[in-house]
């Protein structure tokens, strides 16, 4: 028998993406399906979205949504079962998903994500009839509220998940907007949503989750210390076995490098020597000289979680050692600034694209050999799957879902044959360019690096697995006792 589950998203892949949680949001629901879950995905219609969704059928109506009306319709993109958002005096406007576009958060987005929870919540206990989830699976703060919601309903409702993608993010908003979120006057409470007297979104979806997860087992132990756990982590600890970590996976259809249409060279694991034509090809993208020595990648937000300063901070010192690097990105402007400047000191060596740009990222993982991942934190990371999955081989701080999902090159690794990476720690300019130096001695190594990228290349980074513990997790809340 199938169980119906609502995910509620801030953004899907491929309809919306700022950052991981789009990608994961996108790929979880068909991998769900081979354990007979069906997941229907509540987002906001953005314009983006009504673009590509606007006459799909009405689901169901609300007459006013936090000061205005607003329609939920039914589409299916590309396999994904979907209910949009429409409430344009919500989400019709410029700018990005959470930042206008000055780059400043849109000033209503209190009301705008608690909207979009608020609807969750009303799905989730049958406004759309014909439609019983078992299961409400929420993401980040942004759908936080929605387990609140549902908690303080008082009405019989479906099992509540809530998915901590990055702590960094909580949704914490002054105390004046608390009256217009139509919750009782109880939930301004410490079990409630009262954080430090401000209004936190995904501190009161913390306490009403049924179940807590994030997105890799290390990062669920470091966020339950001072230091990761960014001032939840005292509820967190509170919360024991209600906290989980379940390392995600990626969408090996469309991170193919035998089929991926944004690649000039198809490749596999038994053709290499295709793959080293992408690499040309990217040399030729970026301006570079044709050589054989290595090529370093960066495809990231440019920010200080992401340690991306410490790379910025390393260019001489790459471009010393003979490394050519390419970075594609855009963040903080003093990080973008420094990579441009680095570009203009050693343009046949840096090539910098300032953006985002999905069909470039495809055609750097499968051009360069290796890519940087330096975080600080990082709760799970795609960017060092993707490069697994493309034979660029990451180099990781060891931290959070980096440590989880890399096998270190050191030498009992090696000699086994099952190293996929390299790990450095602390996150640190010496950290990073003893690394670097690390990498340079493998690559050095033309059937040690072969050997490198083989294993990097048939990991399994599929959600296969994960689906599972996702799937034993929802049996669990509701009771089911199948295996
Ligand atoms: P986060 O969500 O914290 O930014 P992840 O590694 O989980 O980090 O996911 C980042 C996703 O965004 C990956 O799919 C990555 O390829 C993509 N990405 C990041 N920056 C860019 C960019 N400038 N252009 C294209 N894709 C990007
Ligand atoms: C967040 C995290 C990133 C994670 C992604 C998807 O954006 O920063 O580490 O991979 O969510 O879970």
């Amino acid at each position: 028998m199938t169980t119906s589950v609502l995910s509620v998203a801030s953004e899907v892949f491929p309809l919306i993406k700022t950052g991981g949680l789009a990608d994961v949001a996108g790929a979880l629901p068909s991998s769900l399906a081979a354990h007979d879950f069906a997941v229907r995905t509540l987002m906001p219609g953005y314009p983006d979205v009504m673009r590509q969704v606007g006459d799909a059928p009405v689901a169901c109506r609300f007459a006013d949504l936090f000061g205005g009306p607003a329609r939920v319709l039914a589409a299916n993109v590309g396999g994904l079962d979907l209910l949009v958002l429409d409430a344009p005096h919500l989400y019709d406007r410029t700018g990005g998903p959470y930042v206008t576009s000055a780059g400043h958060d849109h000033g209503d987005n209190w009301a705008r994500f608690a909207a979009l929870s608020k609807v969750g919540a009303e799905i989730g206990q049958g406004a759309i009839s014909g439609f019983a989830p078992a299961i409400v699976h929420a993401h980040d703060w942004q759908a936080a509220l929605t387990p609140v919601y549902l908690a303080v309903s008082g009405r019989a409702r479906p099992k509540t998940v809530l998915t901590i993608h990055n702590l960094a993010f909580q949704g914490n908003f002054p105390y004046q907007i608390f009256p217009g979120l139509g919750l009782p006057p109880a939930a301004w409470s410490i079990e409630g949503v009262e954080y430090y007297g401000d209004v936190g979104y995904l501190k009161g979806g913390l306490h009403a989750a049924d179940m807590v997860t994030t997105v890799s087992p290390t990062y669920a132990e470091e966020i339950l210390t001072p230091t990761g756990g960014m001032g939840l982590d005292g509820l967190l600890r509170g919360r024991g076995e209600g906290l989980v970590g379940i390392v995600n996976g990626i969408d090996t259809a469309v991170w193919n490098p035998k089929t991926d249409p944004d690649i000039p060279h198809h490749y596999s694991p038994r053709s290499p020597k295709s793959r080293s034509r992408n690499k040309r090809a990217l040399e030729t993208e970026f301006g570079l000289p044709h050589e054989d020595g290595p090529i370093v990648a960066v495809v990231s937000r440019l920010t200080w979680q992401k340690g991306l300063d410490l790379v910025a901070d390393a260019c001489d010192s790459l471009v010393e050692r003979g490394v050519r690097m390419v970075v594609v990105g855009s963040g903080e402007p003093m990080i973008e600034g420094r990579f441009q400047a680095a570009h203009v000191r050693h343009a046949d060596r840096i090539g910098v694209r300032i953006g985002y740009d999905e069909a470039l990222s495809h055609r750097v993982q499968a051009g360069a050999d290796a890519i940087l991942v330096p975080s600080r934190f990082e709760p799970c990371g795609l960017t060092q799957l993707y490069g697994l999955r493309y034979g660029c081989i990451p180099v990781v701080a060891k931290v959070g879902g980096l440590a989880d999902t890399v096998i270190d090159a050191n030498y009992a690794a090696v000699t086994a044959g099952v190293a996929t990476g390299i790990i450095f720690s602390p996150p640190s300019q010496e950290g990073l360019m003893d690394a670097v130096d690390r990498m340079l001695r493998l690559f050095a190594d033309p059937a040690g690096w072969r050997q490198l990228q083989l294993s990097a290349m048939n990991a399994d980074v599929s959600w296969r697995a994960s689906a599972g513990h996702y799937a034993q997790l929802f049996r669990d809340l509701i009771g089911d006792q199948r295996p």
